[in-house]
């Protein structure tokens, strides 16, 4: 198990008929811009009422629910963290934030799930070292959890591409 279940695309997440996405979330869980704004569009108001229901998600956690509208069936919810330099544990909590959304994939079972990249837009993440850590923690993941069958990381813009080019090499 190992790079071959990593797949780049360039389209919207909503769009993606996997088992789950994930969202780039805020501690609220509430909603936002971004690919959080985009999720909760298309999913429709189901999902901000269970969203209530979780009382929010601390930074580097992940929390999961159902998809509503979307065609993926689940929407696992991660905090990123914003980026502040680099000497606040901002790697530590990134790292997290995958090892957390791969517990609930182990959890739930999950076999396909789709990754925005986390904490790169409005939290200022630099796209090359976020790149670095989400293939890390994949293939971390993809070693124990041997059901797993694809993983796919969208670029939605052309320097999210090529940072996962890069980290993929
Ligand atoms: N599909 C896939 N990726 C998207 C989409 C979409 N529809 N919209 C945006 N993206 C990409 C961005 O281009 C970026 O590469 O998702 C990545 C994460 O960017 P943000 O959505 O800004 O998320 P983040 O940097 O983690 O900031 C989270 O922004 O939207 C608010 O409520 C959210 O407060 C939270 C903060």
């Amino acid at each position: 198990m190992g790079k071959e279940i990593i797949r780049l695309v360039e389209t919207d997440i909503t769009a993606l008929a996997v088992d789950a996405i994930v969202n780039a979330a805020n501690n609220s869980l509430l909603g936002g811009g971004g690919v959080d704004g985009a999720i909760h569009r298309a999913a429709g108001p189901g999902l901000l009422a269970e969203c209530r229901t979780l009382h929010g998600c601390p930074t580097g956690g992940a929390k999961i629910t159902k998809g509503y509208n979307l065609p993926a069936r689940f929407v696992i919810h991660t905090v990123g963290p914003i980026w502040q330099g680099g000497n606040h544990d901002e790697a530590q909590l990134l790292r997290s934030c995958y090892h957390n959304t791969f517990a609930l994939v182990e959890a739930q079972h999950i076999t396909t799930i789709a990754f925005p990249a986390i904490s790169t837009g409005a939290y200022g993440y630099p796209a090359m070292e976020a790149a670095c850590i989400a293939v890390r923690e994949t293939l971390a993941a993809a070693e124990r959890i041997t059901f797993l069958q694809q993983v796919i990381f969208v670029c939605f813009n052309i320097g999210t591409r090529r940072a996962y080019e890069e980290a993929l090499q």
